[in-house]
């Protein structure tokens, strides 16, 4: 490799230092490119900018490779659970069983909504977007646990390891909340003695006068799914969290704005989008057929949901893992789901047709997560929210590594002006009508 890149801007040539990755990846560090040459690199969307180190999620969309700590998502998906993924992706290494149960143990206790902060909801309407409610719950942790929340980083680190028990384990009770809360039912409190995912569900579906037992396979449906979402490198949301948390600002606040970014149809909102339209194809009697024939007009509109990745391009490996986890899900539950013979077809029809396969577009892992979730009874407008509490171990540990790096800057990208050069102010009387 390249020890230095060369770069000719009229007629001078500047050399730029090249940096690489533990796994090979290169790059050509330009931090210092518009001090030197009066030229900023213009890159809209990011897709070539590496806005930090990491040392969390490795990514290789063009092979379809995803790992946490060095971990294949394959054998995490196999071996883990979502609880101890998220260890692993926050402090870095998988835990001994005595740090294990620890974590566990912390999260249970700090899994609770206090009364102040319950009364939150009663400012909701009933009918209000579940990740607004979530984003401004979340927020407001900032305001109940200011001692947690300084804007301080050295401080909010000493803090970290509650802070980051509290945001896993309250996301998670405040979305069953928010899900009791629209159906007008009594919030269900969590459970000491049961595990991270059967708690969930049990403040979903418990009613006051009988508790839900979760099948094993549920629970271990969702603990799946859990681990699938729980980090996916420099994503929209995991960069707005690492952008807002390089102002100093707390993890709470911080992971509140990631949750506004993933509520987005193009990022975590997609699960939704993806059923709806499964169910629009399956109202119009289509098998998928004309959908799929309607997706290469290329309009943004038509876009075939759960197909395509700003970075994969090749199969996305949460896909594979989740599609085969669906089919084994309803088999046991012995649910037949017309969306999900209409996804297959769609699958099939859309990977042997060179519109598809020419742009390397695969399904991704929004494709097969919203039947999935349906099966455990979880309604649509829940979906993101599911995605939200999977996530939020990847938003900690970015904000983390934010937090923690000592020659940290503030993100702020620049721009290339293309408005109006300058002009005279233009009194009232001589402006156009
Ligand atoms: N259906 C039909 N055409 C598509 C699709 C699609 N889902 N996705 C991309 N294309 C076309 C696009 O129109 C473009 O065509 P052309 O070259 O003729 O102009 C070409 O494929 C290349 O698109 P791209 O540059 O790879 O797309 P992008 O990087 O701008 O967008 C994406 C990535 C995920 C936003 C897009 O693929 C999409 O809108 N997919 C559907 C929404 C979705 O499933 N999102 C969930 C992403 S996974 C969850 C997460 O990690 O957040």
């Amino acid at each position: 490799m390249a020890s230095t890149a060369s770069l000719k801007l009229d007629d001078k040539e500047y050399p730029l230092p090249v940096m690489a990755g533990t796994e090979g990846e290169k790059a050509i560090d330009t931090r210092k490119l518009r001090a030197a040459t009066g030229y900023l690199c213009y890159d809209q969307g990011y897709g070539n900018t590496g806005a930090c180190e990491s040392a969390i999620t490795y990514l290789d969309g063009e092979n379809g490779i995803l790992r946490h700590r060095g971990y294949p998502i394959e054998q995490l998906a196999e071996h883990s659970d979502f609880v101890e993924t998220a260890f692993l992706i926050i402090y870095g290494e998988l835990p001994s069983a005595v740090r294990r149960k620890e974590f566990g143990l912390y999260l249970r206790q700090n899994a609770a909504i206090e009364m102040q902060m319950q009364r939150i909801f009663e400012g909701f309407p009933k009918d209000a977007p579940p990740m607004a409610m979530l984003s401004s719950i979340v927020a407001s942790l900032a305001a109940h646990y200011p001692h947690l929340a300084t804007n301080n980083f050295e401080k909010d680190l000493k803090t970290f390891d509650l802070a980051a028990a509290m945001a896993i384990s309250k996301i998670r009770t405040v979305g069953a909340m928010i899900y009791r809360y629209q159906k007008g039912l009594p919030p269900i409190f969590p459970k000491q003695e049961l595990p991270f995912c059967e708690n969930f569900l049990h403040m979903m579906f418990s009613v006051p006068y009988e508790d839900y037992q979760a099948a094993p396979e549920v629970a271990r449906a969702l603990n799946l799914l859990l681990l699938l979402h729980a980090d996916h490198e420099q994503n929209c949301s995991t960069s707005t969290v690492r952008m807002v948390g390089s102002s100093a600002a707390n993890l709470f606040t911080s992971i509140s704005a990631g949750i506004c970014a993933l509520s987005g149809p193009l990022h975590g909102g997609a699960n939704m989008a993806v059923m709806q339209m499964l169910q629009a194809i399956h109202d119009e009697g289509d098998d998928g057929t004309r959908f799929v024939q309607a997706a290469k007009s290329g309009e943004k509109s038509h876009r075939l949901m759960g197909f395509g990745h700003a970075v994969y391009r090749n199969f996305d490996p949460r896909a594979k893992i989740i599609g085969k986890a669906c089919d084994d899900l309803l088999k046991k539950l012995g649910v037949k789901d017309p969306l999900l013979d209409i996804a297959k077809k769609l699958e099939e029809t859309a990977l042997k047709d060179d519109y598809f396969l020419s742009r390397k577009l695969y399904p991704n892992v929004d494709f097969y997560s919203g039947i999935i979730m349906r099966a455990l009874g979880v309604p649509m407008n829940m979906f993101t929210v599911i995605f939200a509490i999977g996530r939020t171990p990847g938003w900690i540990a970015n904000w983390r590594e934010v937090a923690a790096d000592a020659k940290g800057r503030i993100y702020r990208p620049r721009q290339l002006y293309v408005g109006p050069v300058k002009r005279d102010y233009v009194t009232m009387a001589r402006r156009a009508t």
